[in-house]
């Protein structure tokens, strides 16, 4: 039995934060919260640091966000007076890349794309979550036919940590009362037709009716649109 298999009946049907609340003090000082101060992130970092849960929260900072996400982040650690802890991707690798394929290269293939989010995020991410036991983050089923397929607590055998998506069974509608109740601040790009926010040059705004992650990576097939954060068990 893996380590998400034997928390699932703890924290099974308990309100979110009681449910953080639990997983904080059952692993001091190894659990872990991503953000990319999307809407569902903003909601868990309200949930986590208006309660002062001893949840490390940390951002994959790519080199290449949205002027907007920096405003977002800015007024979060303003609001709560709390730490975010930011992720660079390695320097000497970053500089390889952009020196023998320029700074675009990502557009040019698939494999140049993987290149440049294994690079910026991956790297990083795997930084970020060694030495740490739960890994939390604001993934929702519905926000892809990948991720419907997931668990709330599911173990990451790539990562060989546990995940927990506290959201995973809100709707958009859910989150952005919940956002709009607590006053709680969010990118604006979320207003402008931007659901699903990542790295500026790789997002788009989607057209109504459009699917939620149609603007990610947009000019690539639908089934490889997942950057590799998410995808060991999708
Ligand atoms: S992605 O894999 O397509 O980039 P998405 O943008 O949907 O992921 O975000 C899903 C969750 O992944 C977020 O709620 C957050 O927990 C994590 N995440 C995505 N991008 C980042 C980032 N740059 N820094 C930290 N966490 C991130
Ligand atoms: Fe690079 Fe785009 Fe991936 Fe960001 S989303 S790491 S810019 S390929």
């Amino acid at each position: 039995m893996n380590l998400a298999e034997k928390i699932y009946p703890e924290i099974q049907g308990l309100e979110i934060e009681k449910a953080l609340t639990v997983l904080a003090y059952r692993f001091p000082d190894k659990v872990v919260f991503s953000t990319s101060f999307g809407l569902e992130d903003q909601v868990l970092t309200h949930m986590i640091f208006s309660n002062h849960l001893p949840v490390k929260v940390f951002t994959l900072e790519t080199g290449r966000l949205f002027p907007e996400t920096y405003y977002v982040w800015n007024r979060s650690i303003e609001m709560y007076g709390q730490q975010i802890q930011a992720f660079y991707p390695d320097t000497v690798s970053v500089e390889k890349m952009v020196s023998q394929k320029g700074p675009n290269s990502f557009y040019e293939s698939v494999e140049n794309r993987k290149e440049c989010c294994a690079i910026r995020k991956i790297e990083p991410l795997k930084r970020a979550l060694a030495g740490n036991e739960i890994w939390i983050t604001g993934i929702r089923s519905e926000q892809s036919a990948n991720r419907e397929n997931m668990q709330s607590i599911e173990w990451d055998s790539q990562n060989q940590i546990t995940k927990f998506h506290p959201l995973f069974d809100w709707t958009l509608e859910q989150v952005k009362a919940y956002i709009k109740e607590n006053n709680i601040p969010y990118n604006p790009l979320h207003d402008k037709g931007f659901p699903s926010i990542g790295c500026a040059p790789c997002t788009r705004a989607v057209k109504e009716g459009e699917d939620f992650r149609a603007g990610r990576w947009w000019w690539e097939d639908q089934d490889k649109k997942e950057c590799g954060l998410h995808t060991t068990n999708s």
